[in-house]
């Protein structure tokens, strides 16, 4: 799909790569780029400097989803591209005391923000997308959703969800012309890396949100499933699933190196 003449919604596009995709899409011809964010200063900051729109909007909140589909539809027309961008980093632990943690908080969080998220887009869009034979969803996940993600168990959990959904989703409704994308990067130079400990998200250098907003763009062009900026995460997912013991060593040597740097 070209966005080019599209109206296209970007959660958590007050910035980082959020942000880098509403200038790409900008760019590259979009009719109106709608930047959702808690954040609302920050997405209509975004918004003035695309000439979009901007919502406040809670993603972990269905009702905040479901105002910013059917606003924008009301407003400005129907929605072709909907990007399930926001994400948080809560949680984190590079010396991995206790997996299970020690509330829920921060697997309820994940959840709600990785997962339901893009559960409440599909289930306000897919039947508007159904009727007019056409929609794509983008769904920013990360690498951490097929591989793992040592030292954040809340992250690595709800990110492998929110790729079990996005399989399922493009499965149910690839009969009704609906697309789906998963954007899957290791480290992104942005804020949320900026606040997590240093770790094997970087092992392969970190990319420029507008890198990825490049790659995100191509993707989307060539309609593939799943959007890898850092290529080697392919190589990652083939030995994982040739030989998963052997896998999960390699990620505890991982572990255990970053135990042993963060020990010291
Ligand atoms: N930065 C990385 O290294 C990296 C790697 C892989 C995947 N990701 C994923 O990319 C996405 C974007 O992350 P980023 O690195 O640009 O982070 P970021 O912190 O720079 O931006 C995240 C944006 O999401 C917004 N947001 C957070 N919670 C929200 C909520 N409940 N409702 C609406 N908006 C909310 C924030 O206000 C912010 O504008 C996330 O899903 C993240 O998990 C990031």
């Amino acid at each position: 799909m070209q966005v080019t003449g599209k109206i296209v919604v970007v959660t958590g596009g007050a910035n980082g790569i959020g942000r880098a995709l509403c200038e790409a899409f900008h760019r590259a011809g979009a009719t109106k780029v709608i930047v959702a964010d808690v954040d609302g200063a920050g997405a209509r900051a975004v918004a003035a400097s695309v000439d979009g729109a901007a919502f406040k909007c809670d993603v972990g909140q269905e009702k905040d989803i479901r105002h910013v589909i059917e606003e924008t539809e009301h407003q400005f027309g129907p929605i072709a591209l909907f990007c399930s961008n926001a994400g948080i980093g809560g949680g984190f632990d590079p010396l991995s005391v206790n997996a299970g943690g020690t509330s829920d908080e921060p697997f309820a969080k994940s959840w709600a923000i990785h997962v339901m998220a893009h559960v409440y887009a599909a289930r306000h869009l897919v039947p508007r997308f159904k009727a007019r034979g056409e929609g794509y969803f983008l769904n920013t996940i990360s690498a951490a959703g097929l591989l793992s993600q040592v030292g954040g168990a809340a992250y690595a959990t709800t990110k492998h969800a929110a790729v079990g959904f996005a399989e399922n989703l493009a499965i149910s409704h690839k009969a009704h012309g609906i697309k789906v994308s998963i954007l899957c990067p290791q480290g992104v130079d942005t804020d949320m890396l900026r606040s997590l400990p240093k770790g094997p998200q970087s092992g392969d250098g970190d990319l420029s949100p507008a890198q990825v907003a490049k790659d995100a763009l191509e993707g989307i062009a060539r309609e593939t499933f799943l959007i890898l900026p850092h290529l080697q995460v392919l190589t990652y997912m083939r030995n994982k699933t040739e030989n998963y013991d052997r896998w999960i060593g390699g990620m505890a040597k991982i572990q255990a190196k970053l135990r042993e740097d963060y020990e010291k």
